[in-house]
């Protein structure tokens, strides 16, 4: 694999590997690589001809610095993992390179990145979107791969996509799951062994809510599921909410038709969100 650091790099690389032909696949990362990362890095090679993957923690998406001191950073063992699914390039920039220090980025995305996670991480979806532009402007990707875990996240950044008129597809791979259903991520690995059980609340109550999709009304649903993550040990509710799949708002659409119930809560010091797709 590939190993390329500076904009320049991977900009002049890409660019004349698209000059030969080659569809350039795109999985952004943060790092702390696991299985679902490693799922989209193979969606990836299935369409498309050259991956790139980048790992930077992105500092302007954190609202809370010590979120971002404490993110975990194994890099030696995600370039193993990237080694070992025979990703063809990295791309690792440090802070310095992806940014100076006085840039300011303001991007309407009509109120998408106010609600839900929005709310709690007030300009969180500004940062992301103002990395992820600058990776697409330096890796040049024909189609960019982001877990459906980050649901509000992806509908961010097709918003951003069609307001910048990026010539890009968006590609939305689902989430994979450790065998007992909590969502995968990379700050389970803060989860104490107590939080690491209660943290599966989260996956029941939005099991609940797709067993009773169509039979229940949406009110009950999300009452039923919000009182059984409120009773839920070691859990505490940020927000549980059915929404309208693309828009993200929450004036539903009728039970059974197709939605998106998104859940976030907090054990302890660690942050969980996790979603499903209706019915
Ligand atoms: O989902 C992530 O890991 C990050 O938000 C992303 C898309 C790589 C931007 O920093």
């Amino acid at each position: 694999m590939k190993i390329l650091r500076t904009r320049s790099e991977i900009s002049a690389y890409t660019l004349q590997q698209k000059q030969q032909g080659k569809r350039i696949g795109f999985v952004p990362t943060m790092g702390a690589l696991h299985q679902g990362h490693i799922s989209l890095i193979n969606l990836a090679k299935n369409k498309s001809d050259l991956v790139v993957c980048s790992i930077f923690v992105n500092p302007t998406q954190f609202n809370d610095p010590k979120d971002l001191e404490k993110y975990p950073r194994p890099i030696e063992h995600d370039i193993a993992q990237l080694e070992a699914v025979a990703c063809d390039v990295l791309f690792l920039p440090e802070v310095e390179e992806m940014y100076s220090s006085d840039e300011k980025w303001e991007l309407a995305l009509d109120g998408l990145d106010e609600i839900l996670e929005g709310k709690h991480r007030p300009g969180h979806y500004q940062g992301v979107t103002q990395i992820v532009f600058k990776l697409f402007q330096y890796t040049h990707p024909d189609i960019a791969f982001f877990g459906q875990k980050d649901y509000q996240q992806v509908q961010v950044i097709e918003k951003m996509v069609q307001k910048l008129k990026l010539a890009v597809a968006l590609e939305m791979c689902p989430i994979i799951r450790e065998a007992d259903g909590l969502a995968m991520s990379s700050r389970n690995v803060h989860l104490s062994p107590t939080e690491r059980v209660q943290s599966l609340a989260l996956y029941q109550s939005l099991m609940h809510i797709k067993e009773g999709w169509g039979k229940k009304s949406i009110e009950i649903l999300k009452q039923e599921a919000t009182e059984f993550l409120e009773k839920s040990p070691g859990i505490n509710v940020g927000y549980l909410e059915i929404c309208a799949p693309n828009n993200l708002q929450n004036n539903h659409p009728a039970t059974g038709s197709e939605a998106v119930a998104l859940v976030a809560a907090s054990l302890g010091q660690t942050r969980l969100i996790d979603n499903i797709l209706l019915p």
